[in-house]
């Protein structure tokens, strides 16, 4: 049985992908260095954990021969928009520098398959939406640009080296796993739908950055996608490279445009208590509107998003909140 080895398999989106990897009985190795992963999430998983660094090309490309992986989901990476753009050479070392020793240990090994974590970010201010794969990628920010690079080093990779790859470009990753054992555990905790549930329940301020865009209600336009269908999104994208499937990207998003007022009318829906809210200025960066045609890869991989109501997100997002009001145990 071939061995998949998760890179970030310790965070937020890898630990929901290792979960349900293991669920279709893939045998599974987390590499992470624990530097914002959290190892109660591995260890709810159930997969042994790696402690390492990508850039230890050595060490991981030992992990690969050792564990006989064939493939390689990288989500080990930086993900904070805001701070891309005050410390680029951050965000180009993880990131770029990051995920090119990834590489390099999969050619030193007989890893020939990667599924690469991107993003809507690529794709800068949208000229149209929904947004397709064909879509110009324009990055207005240090964190898509690192992305695209990845992404256009592939190609490249897949030339000289054979490795057989697939890009997901993500739109807002939210939500938590429905049985309560993961979630979201940022710190500082960024995103719109923990921000505005610990805002419903008293534990901080929260502030809509603009209402004033080109939108019904003024607020910006986001396509929230739950984490556990971008995780079967991963499984369905492996299976097609193992099976031969050519390489090739992929939008991820449920293609429903909602607004942050929409989040908050969720949240207080879901919580029912009120969300305090003040109107602050536009966030720099922040396109009016983004959302995702996932046309693609249903017409080619058969895939579907399950959990696509905002309301069932966030409500898996508050459970997690409730039982875990400081994230994992460990911190
Ligand atoms: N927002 C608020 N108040 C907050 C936090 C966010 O109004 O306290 C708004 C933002 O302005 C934005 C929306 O809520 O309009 C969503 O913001 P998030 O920070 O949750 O997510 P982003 O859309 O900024 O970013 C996400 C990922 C990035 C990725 C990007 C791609 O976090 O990694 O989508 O579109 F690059």
């Amino acid at each position: 049985m071939s061995t998949v080895v998760v890179t970030g398999g310790a965070g937020y989106i890898g630990s929901h992908a290792v979960k349900a990897l293991r669920a279709s009985g893939t045998v599974v190795v987390i590499y992470d260095n624990l530097s914002a992963g959290h190892r109660a999430a591995s260890l709810r998983t159930g997969v042994p954990l790696e402690v390492g660094d990508i850039h230890d090309v050595e060490r991981l490309s030992e992990v690969l021969r050792a564990s006989k992986a064939d493939a390689v989901m990288h989500f080990a990476a930086w993900l904070s928009v805001g701070d891309s753009v005050r410390d680029p050479i951050g965000y180009y070392r993880n990131n770029v520098s990051g995920a090119l020793a990834v590489l390099q240990a999969m050619v030193a090994s007989d890893a020939r398959h990667f599924i690469f974590s991107s993003t809507a970010a690529t794709f800068g201010n949208p000229i149209e939406t929904p947004i397709t794969e064909d879509h110009p990628q324009r990055p207005i920010n240090a964190y898509g640009e690192t992305k695209l690079a990845i992404e256009r080093a592939l190609p490249h990779f897949e030339r000289a080296y054979g490795i057989k790859w697939t890009a997901l470009r993500y739109f807002n990753a939210a939500g938590a796993d429905p049985d309560g054992a993961l979630g979201e555990d940022h710190d500082p905790e960024i995103h719109v739908i923990p921000r505005a549930i610990d805002a419903a329940l008293g534990r901080n301020s929260f502030a809509i950055f603009g209402d004033d865009y080109d939108t019904a209600d003024g607020t910006c336009l986001r396509d929230y996608i739950h984490v556990m269908d971008l995780a079967s999104a991963h499984i369905a994208a492996l299976d097609a490279l193992r099976a031969g499937g050519a390489s090739t990207s992929y939008n991820l998003g449920n293609g429903r445009p909602t607004s942050v007022r929409e989040v908050v009318d969720a949240v207080e829906r879901v919580t029912s208590r009120v969300v305090p809210l003040t109107i602050g200025p536009r966030r720099p960066g922040d396109p009016g509107v983004l959302f995702a045609s996932s046309e693609k890869i249903k017409r080619e991989l058969g895939w579907r998003p399950r959990l696509e109501e905002i309301d069932v997100i966030v409500e898996t997002a508050y459970r997690w909140r409730q039982s875990h009001p400081d994230g994992y145990p460990e911190r």
